[in-house]
């Protein structure tokens, strides 16, 4: 590589003017001159400065100073607005974009955020970042005030190492390319959404395609069917950031030894810097921007059993049924495409799902306290003149249109198909009384919003149809054209399928039109957020309770609105693998209640397979069977290894319930991931960067599944301190180190750490029948010389499906939980209600609590003061469990215990 001589000085503006003081505002931009030619040759300088009065950020403008007249991807965009806020001292934004006029970006309809003109709220707290920048060529980094350390650093490096990937500022209506560099050892994790077979960290030499694209999960590494923009990364001591370039156009990031790329197709580059310093501080102000997850139901954390293929009532029954035989637990049930007249949304095939039959089967779920979830697409069925949902969509003209003003004709499973418009708001208006009318006959709990990239079984600028009807049919059989316009072929192009294909490939076309002339060109990967907040609102306003929807495409704000799941997999060991780094990567980009088809969707099972997938997807926040028709069935009770590895691991998963609904507390208010990588536990130990394949549900129960075949253990990293293993509850002690956990085929390994206080009810075949169960509390203490130890965790409970998870005092119960133990002497364990009477209303009571971890034995205990004699006192094996305790949970309460 060439090397070039660059004189470059950083001309500083510090944004740290309460920590700096005033003296340190502008220093004048100085100009500098750079030696030497970049391959796009074209630089932008910046020019004028106007800072804002109080101090929370400015405004420059930054023109075009040489061009080099190569506009093979377009013209320059000159003048440019550079502007950088803060908003919070725990956010900055950086945005570029065209100063003469308005750029495409995402619409505040679907992602509520201050605009960039808005004004600044005045400053309360010192922020954590400084933005400086460079004049000529224009370049602008982002530095930790507190270190120094450069994050983000636009301009390229002095050396000519990184050419010719490392450019100054490109800015073309339908190319952007910016770049940052990195330091050579530091851990990226994010840009979402693929499949990844190199494991949870980015990996240097690779293309990430951001698009939302309608392909099966189990191809790894290309674009898939979400688009997260947004990395965390990780340096030295576990210090992280984290970036979101908010923007839906299509984009391709490259990772390079030393820097990142990225190159985008439109809009504006509007960046987000979060100060973190731990990386769930990092989720934590992501989440405060794009939404918090939204609170989901108590039952969405059981099981759910479905197939596509499940074709008849009497089989969806027969199903419930045989779960409960087996004994394994169902929450819920639901049904793929099959129930639907033609395939058509909103209608029932009178044939196989005769609709008494059918609401008797969902009146009998609803007694048995179970739930049924259907399938939706987005696809409108319009070559029929019976059909009402289209006609009422036309009246109400909510469909995306072509360029000439018809609505944008496609194909999927009914057929040829229009698409609603999710961007209008009529659209939600028409939606949600389609949901209403349908409700109205089968009373459904969830919906499932597939196909939304959006899928198109054709590909065409326009399409007509001939007239003959073909349902089920997956070939392309309308008549299209192909007209290759700037919009589904950009001069520049992303690896989209993996395979270059034109952008338009397989979806709706790039040049259709939404209500307010907005291209798909644009809004395409948006299409699965907007229809999943139209889906929210109608589930919401329809049934009055808090809404479950499972949406397949996704966007960064999709968490406040959907659970997702990570799509059409395969029944491999490899895919077990690529699933928990998928659920973990999911997390991190805000949308926590994830899972995987558990057996694989494609191809049938084994039982040793199937066996260990259960064993990992039951500890997933969303545990979903899912499979193909075209594979035999594989439900669990089908097979005997599933039938035991499920009643086990769903068994844990069903005691721990109390533990995950307090997860998903934590995720709608705080934003952190309820399973999520071990480096967010334990960011300071750098050796968890490299675990890809276990994962913890919340900072304190690791999981280290199996996922090769025929293993009879598992490698496992397991972070300092005492792990219990929570169904034998066997130690183990660690530095910090690896170690083989014996896992035969029944064995999965969950382990808890000390020093949490781990809620749990006694396990039951749905959820509701596990919350009129007695609590227990698990007090996992540290295997230490030290004398004291503690423990502590929390608790919140509330109906389970109240529309908004607040705390509100008749309406949920917050409870915290302490123990200090003396291990020679004495312990205490307090309990406090924080909030609310709700635990009170419900009348649970604290009927065990199980110490791990102490060795001296018991002479007397007290419950607030008085001796219980109905108490239960078992001692064995460093364990000291308390029964019979009958404590009840909405009250405050103290056990105090003394050895001899
Ligand atoms: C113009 O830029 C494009 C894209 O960077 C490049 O592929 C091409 O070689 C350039 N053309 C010339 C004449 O420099
Ligand atoms: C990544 O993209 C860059 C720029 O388009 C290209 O030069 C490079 O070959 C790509 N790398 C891979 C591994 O595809
Ligand atoms: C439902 O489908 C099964 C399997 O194809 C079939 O054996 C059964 O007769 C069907 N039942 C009804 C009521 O259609
Ligand atoms: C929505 O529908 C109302 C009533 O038909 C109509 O007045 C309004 O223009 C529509 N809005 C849009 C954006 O189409
Ligand atoms: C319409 O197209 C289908 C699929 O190509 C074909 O089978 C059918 O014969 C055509 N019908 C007419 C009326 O042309
Ligand atoms: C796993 O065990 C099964 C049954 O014993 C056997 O058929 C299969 O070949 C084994 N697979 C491997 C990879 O050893
Ligand atoms: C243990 O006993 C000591 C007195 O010997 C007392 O100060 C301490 O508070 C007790 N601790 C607990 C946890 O009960």
């Amino acid at each position: 590589m060439k090397k070039r001589k660059v004189a470059m000085q950083l001309s500083w503006l510090i944004l740290c003017w309460w920590t700096c003081g005033l003296a340190l505002l502008i220093l004048s931009a100085r100009e500098h001159q750079v030696e030497g030619a970049r391959s796009h040759g074209t630089f932008y300088e910046l020019v004028v400065v106007k800072e804002y009065d109080n101090k929370r950020g400015f405004e420059a403008k930054v023109v075009v100073s040489s061009e080099s007249g190569n506009h093979s991807l377009g013209q320059d965009i000159s003048p440019l607005s550079f502007i950088v806020r803060i908003e919070k001292s725990t956010q900055l934004q950086v945005y570029i974009s065209d100063a003469a006029k308005p750029r495409w970006e995402v619409p505040q309809s679907m992602l509520p955020r201050p605009t960039i003109d808005s004004k600044l709220p005045s400053p309360t707290e010192t922020p954590l970042l400084a933005v400086t920048y460079t004049t000529k060529p224009f370049g602008f980094a982002v530095t930790r005030i507190s270190t120094g350390d450069v994050l983000f650093n636009s301009t390229p490096p002095a050396s000519g190492d990184l050419e010719p990937l490392f450019n100054p500022l490109v800015f073309k209506d339908q190319y952007i390319e910016l770049s940052t560099q990195l330091p050579k050892s530091t851990t990226l994790f994010g840009l979402g959404e693929s499949t990844r077979p190199d494991g949870l960290k980015l990996k240097k030499g690779k293309n990430y395609t951001l698009w939302t694209t309608d392909i099966a999960a189990l191809f790894a590494d290309i674009d898939l069917y979400g688009a997260w923009p947004f990395y965390i990364e990780v340096r030295d001591a576990g210090v992280s950031h984290g970036v979101l370039l908010l923007n839906s156009n299509g984009m391709e990031v490259s990772y390079g030894e030393e820097f990142l790329t990225y190159r985008v197709i439109g809009g504006v580059l509007d960046f987000y810097f979060f100060p973190g310093p731990s990386p769930l501080d990092v989720v934590d102000q992501y989440t405060q921007l794009v939404g918090r997850p939204a609170a989901q139901p108590y039952w969405a954390f059981g099981f759910h059993q479905c197939r596509w293929g499940y074709k008849n009532v009497t089989i969806v029954k027969t199903v419930v049924e045989n779960f409960k035989k087996a004994g394994i637990p169902l929450d819920t049930m639901w049904n793929d495409i099959d129930y639907s007249d033609r395939y058509l949304d909103f209608t029932h095939d009178e044939e196989r799902f005769p609709l008494k039959e059918w609401r008797a089967f969902v009146d009998e779920l609803h007694a048995n306290d179970q739930h049924y979830v259907i399938l939706v697409d987005p696809g409108i069925g319009s070559a029929y003149n019976d059909y009402k949902t289209y006609s009422r969509g036309l009246e109400q003209d909510i469909f995306l249109k072509t360029e000439n003003g018809e609505p944008y004709l496609g194909q999927v499973w009914p057929g040829p198909v229009v698409y609603p418009d999710f961007l209008n708001p009529n659209a939600t208006l028409w939606w949600t009384n389609e949901v209403q009318l349908f409700h109205d006959q089968i009373p459904f709990d969830g919906m499932w919003i597939d196909m939304n990239e959006v899928s198109n079984f054709c590909t065409g600028t326009y399409c007509t149809w001939n007239g003959t009807i073909l349902g089920g049919v997956t070939e392309c059989y309308l008549q299209c054209t192909d007209t290759h316009t700037k919009y589904d072929d950009p001069p520049f192009k992303i690896n989209h399928f993996g395979t270059l294909e034109s952008l338009g490939h397989l979806t709706a076309s790039m040049t259709a039109k939404h209500f307010d002339g907005t291209l798909e060109y644009d809004a395409h990967s948006l299409y699965g957020l907007a229809e999943s907040i139209a889906t929210k609102k109608a589930l919401t306003t329809v049934r009055k309770k808090r809404p479950f929807l499972l949406s397949r495409s996704t966007f960064v704000a999709s968490g406040a609105h959907t659970a997702h799941w990570t799509g059409d997999n395969k029944a491999t060991y490899n895919d077990i693998a690529y699933s928990i780094v998928s659920v973990m990567n999911s997390g991190m980009a805000g949308i926590p209640m994830v899972g995987a088809d558990i057996c694989g969707f494609y191809d049938m099972a084994s039982d040793d397979l199937c066996s260990r997938w259960i064993q990992t997807g039951a500890f997933h926040p969303f545990s979903r069977a899912h499979s193909s028709r075209d594979n035999a069935p594989k439900e669990f009770y089908l097979f005997k290894k599933v039938t035991a590895s499920a009643k086990k691991a769903l068994g844990l998963k069903y005691q721990l319930l109390p533990y995950y609904y307090t997860l998903n507390w934590e995720a709608h208010t705080k934003g952190y991931p309820m399973v999520r990588p071990l480096f967010m536990a334990f960011p300071t130990d750098p050796k968890t960067l490299d675990v890809s394949y276990q994962f913890l549900v919340g900072n304190h129960i690791l999981v280290s599944p199996v996922f090769t075949e025929n293993a009879t253990s598992v490698e496992a990293y397991i972070p300092k301190g005492t792990w219990y293993n929570m169904f034998d509850f066997s130690q183990i002690v660690s530095k910090g180190e690896k170690f083989t956990l014996q896992a035969p085929w029944d064995v999965i390994n969950v382990h808890v750490h000390e020093g949490a206080i781990i809620p749990m009810q006694e396990s039951a075949l749905t959820s509701a029948a596990v919350r009129k169960t007695p609590f227990t509390l698990l007090i996992p203490l540290p295997n230490s010389d030290s004398v004291s130890s503690s423990a502590s965790g929390y608790l919140f409970l509330d109906d389970g499906e109240e529309i908004d998870m607040t705390l509100s005092a008749g309406q949920s119960t917050l409870v915290t939980f302490e123990a200090l133990v003396d291990r020679r002497k004495n312990g205490t364990i307090t309990s406090h209600v924080e909030h609310g009477e709700y635990a009170m209303k419900e009348g649970w009571i604290v009927d065990r609590v199980v110490i791990l971890g102490l060795d001296s034995a018991l002479s007397f205990f007290h419950v607030n003061q008085k001796a219980n004699a109905r108490v239960k006192v078992l001692q064995n094996d460093q364990k000291l469990e308390l029964s019979g305790l009958r404590i009840p949970l909405g009250e405050d309460f103290q056990i105090d215990w003394t050895y001899e």
